[in-house]
């Protein structure tokens, strides 16, 4: 066991080896049925969307607050190491998720109405285009920003403190549609709006 938890990638296709065996053992595993398709690309957004939101939420909830509590000696640790990979994986799950999100609705059948809010298809529709505003305030506003503060590109003092300041007031603007977000993420099959 200690073989496959001492290794991040073993551990992950543990957890895929075991996934395979639950639904092998108990059925409904149809590759060849578009049904099932459809349905493992939901579960494949829903884990890229886990681990955007995660990191969005890691940042506000723990990172953010934590950091005027760390002596300025051991700043670099969060500014140098552990953001700059944090965010990594933010981008790449925000993308992940925007493209699995897309193939998912494309694949349900109604992406082009949700995205113009048709009659049924409002309230994913809403969530889609409030995921797709969030996704490019990632890419194109935070992430520069966060480049600026983190000192990954040249910038004076006063330049990394504004880029610190947007960056954290843009993240936030990330949290607070995630929450409305999520909602009409998971009602479009349970509690459709209107
Ligand atoms: C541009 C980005 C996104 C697009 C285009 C998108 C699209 C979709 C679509 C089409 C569905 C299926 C709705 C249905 O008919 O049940 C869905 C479901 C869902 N999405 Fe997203 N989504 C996006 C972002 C996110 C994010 C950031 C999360 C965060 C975790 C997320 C989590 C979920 C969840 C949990 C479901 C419900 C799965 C279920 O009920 O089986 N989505 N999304």
């Amino acid at each position: 066991m200690g073989v496959i938890l001492s290794s991040l990638n073993r551990t992950l296709g543990a957890g895929l080896v075991l996934l395979f065996l639950i639904v092998v053992s108990f059925g409904g595993f149809e590759v060849s049925e578009p049904a099932w398709v459809a349905f493992a690309f939901r579960w494949l957004h829903v884990m890229a969307g886990v681990m955007w939101i995660g990191l969005l939420w890691y940042f506000n909830f723990v990172q953010i607050p934590s950091m005027p509590k760390i002596p300025d000696e051991h700043k670099p640790a969060i500014s140098k190491v552990i953001a700059p990979a944090a965010l990594f994986w933010f981008r790449y799950s925000a993308l992940a998720t925007v493209v699995t999100g897309l193939i998912v609705a494309w694949l349900n059948g109604y992406g082009h109405q949700a995205l113009i809010f048709s009659d049924g298809f409002i309230g994913i529709g809403i969530g889609m285009w409030l995921a797709i505003i969030m996704a490019i305030n990632v890419w194109f506003i935070i992430w520069p920003n966060q480049k600026r503060a983190l000192g990954m590109v040249e910038a004076d003092q006063s330049q990394k403190k504004k880029s610190a300041k947007n960056a954290m007031l843009t993240s936030r603007i990330n949290t607070l549609l995630s929450i409305p977000m999520l909602y009409l993420m998971v009602a479009q099959q349970n509690y459709p709006l209107g």
